[in-house]
């Protein structure tokens, strides 16, 4: 049952990757002006690790026995050529990332796996971190 429960919440945090991953490609492709120079770098970054944590999470539930989910959140992905917008959205999305991660770290403290403990505590530093860079891109 606890088993099931993490499962769950691995691939809860899986759709959000998957969501995050188009979010920050649509908004790649479309940040304009001066911005684009920098941001359009910045959002393929994420695109690039919201993948790397995807991966690492979809292995944990592929370890579990589980089936990984294929479908992101069903949060809508806003549209906008509005950079201070995309930035907007970027925030909200890593908070949510964090908490995320951070209940699933709850949730593993009752778990013998210290493997995935360390795997998915390593993802909430780098949401935090991502919380972090985008309040001070926003300042
Ligand atoms: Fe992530």
């Amino acid at each position: 049952m606890a088993q099931l429960e993490l499962i769950e919440k691995l691939n809860n945090a899986l759709s959000w990757e998957l969501r995050a991953i188009n979010m920050y490609a649509h908004y790649s492709a479309y940040v304009q002006g001066i911005q684009r120079l920098h941001l359009a770098k910045h959002f393929t970054a994420e695109v690039t690790e919201s993948i790397g944590h995807a991966n690492i999470v979809r292995s944990a539930i592929v370890k579990l026995g589980g089936e990984a989910t294929t479908e992101r959140n069903n949060m809508p992905i806003i549209h906008t050529t509005d950079y201070i917008e995309m930035l907007k959205q970027s925030y909200d999305t890593e908070i949510k990332a964090s908490k995320v991660y951070g209940e699933i770290l709850e949730t593993l403290k009752s778990h013998d796996d210290d493997e995935l403990y360390d795997a998915v505590e390593s993802i909430y530093f780098a949401e935090l971190r991502s919380v972090e860079e985008v309040r001070m891109l926003l300042n």
